[in-house]
């Protein structure tokens, strides 16, 4: 029976991992590679680099790196048995000879939150005070719908024994984050109870998890999510996409929401293009999925000192990612929820147009909470907002701020442009240290991402090997894996080696397939760098040696030759400039500086 491996590379063989690729990046030719803005991180300038001739890809940005299978798994979220049955299809390669049972463990998970979220749906029909709670919050009938809101019972087993009925078996259902299996390990019981229902749906409207809220404020968390499965993860979930993204990308505008209400009582009040993070953070990842839709993003967190801090950070996320971000400013103590059951829509609409650039925002609130009726209180405030435009990389930028600004400082009285002089002046100082500061940070990460030349010795030679730029068999009769000096490039030999020994030729694809990540990062990267030094016959070897020097002084320091004496060693040292690392093992055994072989364990 064929197994996963001959078909995995029947289907490589006959898809081209450029044409799929390409159906979700634009890529351009750049050298041998096609070049493009990678799918897996969010980035300006193209780092993310296919190789139709390896048929692989690799991110010099973040390191995301594969062949076809891995690509489609993670850009469309799928696991490897659906990946190969996606492509099978693409290929027209028959998989039915493969068995089938472990093609769906993602579709069986998706059936039962389905079914877990028409039961909930049900129970809320049927029960009074759930009802009761979600009207008294202000929620329609149509919204409760619309966002398919429900209710788990207080009971322990209130979903087991129904989803049992269904035929599902518990252990499933636990995996899908639902039940929970007793310590006794006799069965389960459900995680959800006597809690207010929210499915959370992704963009293909199937449920992947769910929130729930207490009833009481007594109870204790307020809000219990799905954990983690393997198709829920809350650092790429954004509640309510599914019914936003269409609004989205025709306001070209998203509300950015912090809770569930506050994305319901937004789509209840008409403002249709908001999405809520889960209570998590924002991640690079979120932003990733919504600058498909628009790169125009308000935030419109809660007012307390938390919600400000998140907006803040959440806003410099997005403007890194290319974005332009504002944040609305909500009334102290409100959040967009409770703004608009309030009944305050329309303040509500005029803190969303008139939300701010992160600049003005900081210096809005820090006026507004500054004392600017006394000299010192002015002081106190101009100070802050000095640190805050030092920020400003743009000196035209800044230009704005500071006129705004100078009619609080004490020279306004004797002039405007006195005052300005003086905030730039002030200004200028505290940029040009941020600068300092920048400047030495970033030689600093340099050094440590420069390769050393015997770093860059071992990657030549893998490079060579893979791509054949080398004559092999030389290399490997001098050179073993065991002679590269980390664990990183040490393991990247073996494998290689492996491949050459066995077939003659390597190919990048397999080796991925063999290698750790941190070790398929590289060698995918080493391989499909263009900028790299051509390499002769005569650099290699110049490479090879170099290896081997390194070699034999690490070997020199270690534990074996340490208890010999400086002379010696310092003419072993002469001897190894002349000699290669394997004479000169056999030149300290023969004069007994070394164990013979067979004896070096004691
Ligand atoms: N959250 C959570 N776990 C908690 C508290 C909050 O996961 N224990 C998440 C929820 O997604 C929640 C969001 O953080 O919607 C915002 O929390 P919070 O502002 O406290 O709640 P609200 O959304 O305002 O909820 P409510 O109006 O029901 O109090
Ligand atoms: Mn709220």
């Amino acid at each position: 029976m064929a197994d996963t491996r001959d078909v995995r590379e029947e289907i490589r063989s006959r898809v081209d991992i450029l044409e799929v690729i390409s159906e979700h990046v634009t890529l351009k030719r750049v050298g041998r590679n096609y070049m493009g803005l990678c799918p897996f991180h969010t980035e300006k300038t193209p780092s993310f680099s296919v190789s139709q001739e390896y048929q692989a890809y690799h991110c010099f940005g973040c390191g995301e790196h594969g062949d076809v299978f891995s690509f489609v798994m993670k850009v469309d979220g799928l696991t490897f048995p659906e990946a190969l049955e996606k492509l099978a299809k693409r290929a027209g390669v028959d998989i039915s000879r493969l068995q089938t049972q472990q093609f769906s463990q993602k579709d069986q998970l998706v059936r039962i939150n389905a079914l877990a979220a028409s039961y909930y749906r049900e129970l809320l029909r049927r029960v009074q005070t759930p009802m009761s709670y979600l009207k008294e919050r202000g929620f329609a009938d149509e919204t409760i719908q619309e966002f398919r809101l429900g209710y788990a019972a207080p009971a322990w087993d209130g979903l087991t024994s129904f989803l049992t009925k269904k035929g599902i078996n518990p252990a499933d259902a636990a995996r899908a984050g639902l039940l929970i299996k007793s310590e006794r390990g006799d069965g389960y019981y459900d995680r959800f109870r006597n809690r207010i229902m929210f499915p959370i749906l992704d963009i293909h409207e199937q449920v992947i998890g769910f929130g729930g809220r207490a009833l009481s404020n007594e109870d204790q968390p307020k809000y219990l999510n799905s954990p983690e499965t393997p198709l829920f993860n809350k650092t790429r979930a954004l509640y309510g996409l599914h019914l936003a993204r269409k609004k989205i990308a025709e306001a070209d505008q998203a509300i950015v929401v912090e809770g569930y209400t506050d994305a319901i009582a937004c789509h209840q009040a008409g403002f249709r293009n908001c999405v809520a993070t889960l209570g998590t953070s924002l991640t690079r990842e979120h932003i990733s999925i919504l600058s498909r839709f628009t790169k125009h993003i308000v935030l419109a967190y809660d007012a307390d000192s938390a919600g400000v801090t998140a907006a803040l950070r959440a806003a410099s996320m997005f403007e890194e990612a290319g974005c332009d971000v504002r944040i609305a400013r909500l009334p102290g103590g409100d959040d967009p929820d409770s703004m608009l059951t309030k009944g305050l829509t329309a303040e509500f609409a005029a803190a969303i147009s008139q939300a701010l650039p992160i600049v003005d925002y900081q210096l809005v609130t820090l006026i507004e909470k500054s004392d600017t009726t006394t000299p010192e209180g002015r002081a106190d405030m101009l100070k802050a907002a000095t640190r805050i435009l030092a920020g400003i990389p743009s000196q035209i930028e800044r230009e704005k701020y500071i006129r705004a600004l100078a009619r609080y400082h004490p020279n306004f009285e004797t002039g405007t442009t006195k005052a300005e002089d003086h905030l730039r002046k002030d200004i200028d100082l505290i940029a040009r240290r941020h600068q300092r500061n920048h400047i030495r940070d970033t030689s600093s990460a340099k050094q440590t991402t420069r390769r050393t030349a015997l770093e860059k010795a071992e990657l030549s030679i893998l490079r060579a090997l893979i791509r054949g730029e080398a004559s092999a068999t030389n290399i490997t009769q001098e050179l073993r894996p065991e002679d590269f000096s980390t664990e990183i490039t040490k393991s990247a030999a073996e494998i290689v080696y492996g491949e050459l020994e066995q077939k003659g030729t390597v190919s990048l694809t397999s080796l991925l397939e063999n290698a750790r990540d941190e070790v398929g990062q590289l060698l995918a990267s080493i391989t499909m760098q263009e900028e790299w030094e051509p390499i002769t016959e005569k650099f290699l070897s110049g490479c090879v040696a170099l290896v081997k020097r390194s070699k034999a002084k690490r070997l020199r320091t270690s534990d074996v030759l340490s208890p010999y004496r400086k002379g010696e060693i310092l003419d072993i040292e002469e001897m190894l400039k002349k000699q290669g690392q394997r004479q000169m093992e056999q030149y300290l055994r023969e004069t007994g500086k070394l164990p013979p072989v067979g004896e070096q364990e004691e």
